[in-house]
C-alpha cells in the first residue's frame, strides 16, 4: 500500500498500521507513511492479534497466520489453486483469505486485477532484459559502416504479459511473431504489428476456460505446435516464453533440440520460470548458457520495478477494499460475483466457486 492509499483508506474510515520499512525497498520511506497518517510499527507481532485486516504482497508465512486474531482478513496473492495447504491452514485457523489472484478477469473487476498489473511489468522487463542480453542491435540500423537488419523476437504465449512483451519489443524496433493456442489473441497480436503464427489445431475442442484461461493441450496437439514453434525459434534472436495454465505447471515449449538449433548469441527469456518454465533447460534464476544460446529464467520480475508495482498494486487493492467497504469495515456480499470469487476461506469454509472448479 503506498502512502497515497493509506491517506485513502483512513477516509473510508480505516486505522492504518505500516510494518517497519515495509516500503523501504519500493523508494516509499516510512516519514512518507507517517506523513500520511499511518501508525509505524516495530514489529509486526505487536499488530498481528489485534489487526482486522492484514494487506500483504505474497501470503504471510504460517507462523504470522497463526498469530493473527481469528475472523481476521488476509488479502494477497494467496495462489490457493498451487497451495492447497495454505488454503486449509486459513480455513483452520478461520480466517478470511481473499486472494488477489482469484479476481475474476472481467470488465468491472480491471481496476482490482494485480494479476494484469504485475504481468504487465514481466512483459515490459522480460523483453528489456532479452535486448540488454543479447549481442546484437534490435533496431534495424543503417550506418556507414553498412546495414544491420532488425532483431527478431518471437513470444510464445500472448496473454497480459506477452503483449506487453510484444509492445516493448516492437518499441525497441524488433520485428515481432507470436503464438498463444487461445485463437482469440490473434488478433491483439495483430493489432501491436506483430505477427501471428498460425498452428493447426484441432477445430472441435476448446483452448479456453470460461474464466478466459488457457486450458491444456492434448498430445497431438502439443507436438504439432513443437513443429511449428521450432521452425520459428530457429530464426529468432530473442525467445521470449510467457504461456502458463492456472493450477499446472507451465507447459514445455521450448526443447533442448530446438535451444541446440538456434544461433549463438540468441537468448530465451522464460517469465514462466516460477511454474518450472516453457523451456526444458531453464533453471529458476539463474542465466546461463546453452552452445551459446542465453537462457534466463528470471523471478519475481514485479519486484524489480519495485516503486511502480507497489503503486499499482496498492490501487488494485484499493478498489477491491472500496468494493468490500461498508461503513468502513468489510461486507461480504457472496451475491457479487468479484467478491465471491476472491473470498477463497470465510468462516471456516472454502467459499470461491472459481478456486473449487480449478482445484
Ligand atoms: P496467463 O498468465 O494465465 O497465461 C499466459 C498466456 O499463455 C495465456 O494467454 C495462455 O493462453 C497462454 N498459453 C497457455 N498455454 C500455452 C501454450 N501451450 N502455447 C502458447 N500459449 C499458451 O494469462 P493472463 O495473461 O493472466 O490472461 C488470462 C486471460 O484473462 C486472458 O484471456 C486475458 O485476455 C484475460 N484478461 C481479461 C481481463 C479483463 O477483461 N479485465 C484483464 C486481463 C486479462
Amino acid at each position: 500500500m503506498t502512502p497515497e492509499g493509506v491517506k485513502k483508506l483512513i477516509k473510508m474510515g480505516y486505522d492504518l498500521h505500516v510494518e517497519k520499512n515495509a516500503g523501504a525497498a519500493s523508494s516509499y520511506p516510512d516519514s512518507v507513511y507517517q506523513e500520511a497518517g499511518a501508525n509505524i510499527i516495530e514489529s509486526r507481532d505487536s499488530i498481528l492479534k489485534q489487526c482486522d485486516i492484514l494487506l500483504a504482497v505474497q501470503a504471510p508465512d504460517e507462523d504470522t497466520v497463526n498469530k493473527l486474531k481469528e475472523g481476521a482478513v488476509l488479502i494477497g496473492f494467496l495462489w490457493p489453486l498451487q497451495n492447497k495447504a495454505y488454503v486449509d491452514l486459513l480455513i483452520k485457523k478461520n480466517i478470511t483469505g481473499m486472494a488477489m489472484d482469484t479476481i475474476p478477469r472481467i470488465s468491472r473487476a480491471q481496476s482490482m486485477d494485480a494479476l494484469s498489473s504485475m504481468s504487465n511489468i514481466a512483459g515490459y522487463k522480460s523483453a528489456l532484459l532479452g535486448a540488454n542480453q543479447l549481442d546484437r542491435y534490435l533496431p534495424m540500423m543503417m550506418t556507414a559502416a553498412g546495414t544491420i537488419p532488425p532483431a527478431k523476437v518471437l513470444v510464445l504465449g500472448a496473454g497480459v504479459a506477452g503483449l506487453q512483451a510484444i509492445a516493448t519489443a516492437k518499441r525497441l524496433g524488433a520485428v515481432v511473431e507470436a503464438f498463444d493456442i487461445r485463437p482469440a489473441v490473434k488478433e491483439q497480436v495483430e493489432s501491436l504489428g506483430a505477427k501471428f503464427v498460425e498452428v493447426p489445431m484441432d477445430e472441435e475442442k476448446e483452448t479456453e476456460t470460461k474464466s478466459g484461461y488457457a486450458k491444456e493441450q492434448n498430445e497431438r496437439e502439443k507436438e504439432k505446435q513443437k513443429e511449428v514453434t521450432h521452425l520459428h525459434a530457429k530464426k529468432s534472436d530473442i525467445v521470449i516464453t510467457t504461456a502458463l495454465i492456472p493450477g499446472r505447471p507451465a507447459p514445455k515449449l521450448i526443447t533442448r533440440e530446438m535451444v541446440e538449433d538456434m544461433s549463438p548469441g540468441s537468448v530465451v527469456v522464460d517469465i514462466a520460470a516460477e511454474q518450472g518454465g516453457n523451456c526444458e533447460l531453464t533453471k529458476p534464476g539463474e542465466t546461463f548458457y546453452h552452445n551459446g544460446v542465453a537462457i534466463m529464467g528470471p523471478l519475481n520480475l514485479p519486484s524489480t520495478l519495485a516503486n511502480h508495482a507497489s503503486k499499482l498494486y496498492s490501487k488494485n487493492m484499493l478498489s477491491l477494499l472500496d468494493l468490500l467497504n461498508e461503513d468502513g469495515k468489510p461486507n461480504f456480499n457472496f451475491d457479487d460475483e468479484i467478491i465471491i470469487n476472491a473470498t477463497v476461506t470465510h468462516n471456516g469454509e472454502l467459499i470461491s466457486p472459481f478456486v473449487k472448479e480449478n482445484s
